[in-house]
C-alpha cells in the first residue's frame, strides 16, 4: 500500500502579491482592463499553486463565482493574489483575488474574484490524489470552511443537469 503524501501548509504554495503593470494592449474599447486578459493571468497563477502545492500536473476543471468588481484603467497596477482553499480527493479550489491601484499612492481596491477548480492528472490523464492541504490563519479556515458548501453546490447543479436530461 502507498502511504497519502503528507499535507502541506496552505501558505508553502500561496502567492501573495503578483504585480502586472496594465498597458494600452489590455483594454477594451471603453479603456478598461479587458477581463479575458485577468482571466488568463488567474488561471496560470492558480495553476501555479495547484502544482507548488500538489508537485502533480494540474488541470483546470472549472472556474466559477467569476466576479469584476470594478474597473481597472490603463496605468494602474494588478495585484493578484492565489491560494489553495481546499483539497478534496484529487481536485482543489484555488481562491483568486485582484487588487487594482496606483503604485505612487498605494491606494488600491479590489476588482475581481474567482475561484477555479483543479484536477491533478497522472501520465495517462487520469485523476490522482494530492495531499491536504492545512490552514491556519483565521482567513484560511473560513475559506477552507465556505469552500466544502461551493463544491457541494458544483456537484449537486451537476448531478441535477444529468438527472433532468435522464
Ligand atoms: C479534469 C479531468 C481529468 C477530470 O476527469 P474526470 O473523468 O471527470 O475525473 P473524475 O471523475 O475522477 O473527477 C475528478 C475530480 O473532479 C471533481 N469534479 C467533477 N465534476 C465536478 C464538478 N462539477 N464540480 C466540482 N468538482 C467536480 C470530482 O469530484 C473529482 O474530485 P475529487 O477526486 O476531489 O472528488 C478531465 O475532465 C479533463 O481532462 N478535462 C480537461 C482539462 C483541461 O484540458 N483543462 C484546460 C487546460 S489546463
Amino acid at each position: 500500500m502507498i502511504d497519502d503524501p503528507p499535507a502541506k501548509k496552505v501558505s508553502y504554495s500561496v502567492i501573495d502579491h503578483y504585480p502586472y503593470q496594465i498597458f494600452h494592449n489590455d483594454l477594451n474599447a471603453i479603456e478598461t482592463v479587458f477581463g479575458g486578459r485577468v482571466l488568463e493571468i488567474a488561471d496560470r497563477l492558480a495553476g501555479i499553486v495547484a502544482q507548488d502545492h500538489s508537485n502533480l500536473i494540474c488541470v483546470t476543471l472549472l472556474v466559477d463565482s467569476i466576479r469584476f468588481l470594478a474597473p481597472a484603467r490603463r496605468g494602474e497596477t494588478l495585484v493578484f493574489k492565489a491560494s489553495v482553499n481546499r483539497v478534496w480527493g484529487s481536485s482543489m479550489e484555488i481562491g483568486i483575488k485582484v487588487f487594482a491601484g496606483n503604485l505612487l499612492t498605494c491606494k488600491s481596491r479590489h476588482v475581481f474574484s474567482a475561484y477555479f477548480t483543479f484536477v491533478a492528472v497522472d501520465a495517462d490523464g487520469k485523476s490522482t490524489k494530492i495531499q491536504q492541504a492545512i490552514p491556519e490563519t483565521e482567513a484560511q479556515k473560513r475559506r477552507y470552511k465556505e469552500a466544502d458548501i461551493r463544491r457541494i453546490n458544483r456537484l449537486r447543479v451537476a448531478q441535477e443537469i444529468k438527472d433532468s436530461r435522464l
